[in-house]
């Protein structure tokens, strides 16, 4: 795209009424001065007024992490987890791991009945679906980075929160269509509950959550695990089937881990270790295309499409069997992603065939498909760069809202494996390496991904969409690098995605028809579905100048510095 555009600064025009004016920017280009992506203008506003008070791009990810949680409730959270990846102009490059654990009263078989059959409802919808929340500790292990202190970078989120802001279409029929599940799983009515539709432009108040937000920016983390915030959560497990106890939430800690990293022809990248599941699903795919060089091939012909799937569906066995909590389980990371058993792993490819998924990975059953998550790009002037994907696993998590305290409550403890075999609602299956235990962390799939190039940012990308996010940044990075996809073709391009179990590939309403008939004559079978994930992606090219690109697939827009 050639012309540069120009964000318009709303924050100061609107600083002392209802927020009212939203306004989507879809692309922009810059050279000097910083950028940030995240699923929702305010947010990305959020996140640039920070860049604009000197902060950098750590402080512009907690800012817009935090107006998240309030503009964005359906996957922008304080009771969820996330994980960041980051690469500082001094060299550091480290992630932050602050996904939801399991509460210290889970345990192996919670989610199966008497006869023992898995419940998922049980696991996915209500209170005893909440693990113990990170994301709050997660900001305040980010605030180390960051140039402002905890009490500036909130207060946007504040007033979001206690003066309103007008809703866009799309979260109004997301409220709408939820309604009936806000009303099955909450006792004491909540501010996403009302008895006329939610419709484009109403303005959602948040008092309890402003509350809530100022006690964080009055007594820092403990102002949320513990104290009052702590005790409506406890509160409102006791409302139900919910364990989540005082000291799991007093206990919890975040861990920095030294991201996964590997080299794709000449490019390093750095992406999320384990508990996600998705650097080494990363690293194994792209490694595993690289045997059959995707910059011979088309962007989304037959040939580079197959090869792209049989490595997904290689890539997604290997996750089902061995990666889960690497606190609790022997970690292969490394073994996964050398070149030499991902070279024994690829010699059953067959050009002219589909590989049974029987073939590469022990099956235990059949599972189903189904499908928020939000994810965060950040860049600042320096050249410090920042990917963040923060999630309550389903569209507004559990479905309860902490009375009181006005957030959501995750629906994480489904990412477990709750029975060998039975899927999640991702469909991914797994078995003991993810199996519930208490104080583990649950095996996630999100991939806040950097790719630097002479050492330098190049890409820094990730997306929503639960198994659909590995292979959504793996397309990301192979349509710029391998197929000269310019940055919003890259995003915006339709989607497939394949993940071992069901055998079925999954492709956008727009995926061209010829590949689909070519595949299909190779045994090859396809699901159509809506949309895959809302990529924010920025690129910067060799003489500095970075290009953001929100996905057009959501409300999802660029914040300029
Ligand atoms: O951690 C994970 O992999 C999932 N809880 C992410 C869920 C997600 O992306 C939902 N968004 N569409």
């Amino acid at each position: 795209m050639k012309n540069t555009l120009f964000f318009i600064l709303l924050w100061p025009c609107v600083a002392f009424s209802q927020f009212t004016q939203i306004k989507i920017v879809k692309e922009v280009r810059t050279k000097d001065k910083g950028l940030i992506v995240s699923a929702h203008p305010l947010a990305s506003e959020a996140g640039a007024l920070m860049l604009r008070k000197q902060g950098n791009a750590f402080d512009a990810a907690v800012a817009t992490q935090l107006a998240l949680a309030v503009v964005y409730p359906q996957a922008g959270n304080l009771g969820g987890g996330g994980f960041l990846v980051a690469t500082k102009t001094n060299g550091e490059k480290f992630t932050l791991d602050y996904r939801e654990t399991a509460p210290s009263k889970a345990y192996r078989d919670m989610y199966l009945d008497k006869k023992g059959n898995a419940d998922t409802d049980l696991s996915q919808n209500g209170r005893l679906a909440v693990g113990v929340p990170g994301s709050v500790a997660g900001f305040f292990a980010t605030l180390k980075h960051c140039k402002l202190p905890m009490k500036v970078l909130i207060q946007p989120a504040i007033e979001l929160a206690q003066k309103g802001f007008a809703i866009t279409d799309r979260e109004a029929s997301l409220l709408n269509r939820e309604m009936p599940s806000f009303e099955r799983h909450n006792k004491i009515q909540t501010v996403f509950q009302r008895k006329s539709k939610w419709k484009k432009g109403d303005i959602l108040i948040q008092k309890d959550l402003a509350e809530t937000l100022k006690r964080i920016q009055k007594e820092g983390a403990e102002g949320f695990y513990q104290g009052e915030t702590a005790r409506l959560i406890v509160a409102e497990m006791k409302r139900g089937n919910g364990i989540i106890e005082m000291g799991d939430l007093k206990n919890y800690r975040v861990i920095e881990r030294k991201p996964i990293m590997f080299n794709y022809k000449e490019n390093e990248i750095l992406s999320m270790p384990l508990p996600s599941s998705g650097g080494i699903l990363l690293a194994q795919m792209l490694k595993m295309s690289s045997f059959e060089n995707l910059g011979n091939h088309r962007h989304n012909s037959p040939v580079a499409v197959q090869i792209m799937v049989e490595a997904e569906r290689r890539a997604f066995a290997d996750r089902a069997e061995y990666m889960g909590d690497p606190h609790f389980i022997e970690d292969r990371t490394q073994m996964l992603i050398s070149d030499d058993y991902l070279k024994k792993r690829w010699k059953s490819f067959d050009r002219n065939w589909a590989t049974p998924s029987a073939a590469v990975g022990k099956i235990t059953k059949q599972p189903e498909e189904s499908t928020e998550t939000t994810h965060i790009s950040i860049l600042d002037r320096e050249g410090n760069a920042v990917a963040v994907t923060t999630t309550l696993n389903g569209l507004y998590g559990s479905k309860v809202v902490v009375a009181g305290a006005g957030f959501f409550l995750n629906n994480e403890m489904d990412d477990f494996s709750i029975k060998p075999g039975v899927p999640n609602m991702f469909g991914a299956v797994g078995g003991e390496a993810n199996s519930v235990q208490p104080g583990k962390r649950m095996l996630s799939s999100m991939t806040p991904t950097i790719v630097l190039k002479n050492g330098k940012p190049f890409i820094i990308v990730g997306t929503p969409g639960g198994t659909t996010i590995p292979t959504s940044v793996f397309q990301s990075i192979v349509n710029i690098v391998d197929f000269g996809l310019n940055a919003a073709d890259a995003v915006n391009s339709p989607k497939f995605h394949h993940q071992w179990l069901p055998e079925g590939v999954l492709v956008e309403r727009t995926f061209p028809e010829k590949t689909i008939e070519s595949l299909i004559k190779k045994n090859y079978s396809f699901v159509k579905t809506e949309q895959i994930g809302r990529t924010e992606l920025i690129v910067i090219d060799e003489k500095g100048v970075a290009t953001a690109i929100a996905d057009s697939r959501g409300d999802d827009s660029v914040g300029l510095e």
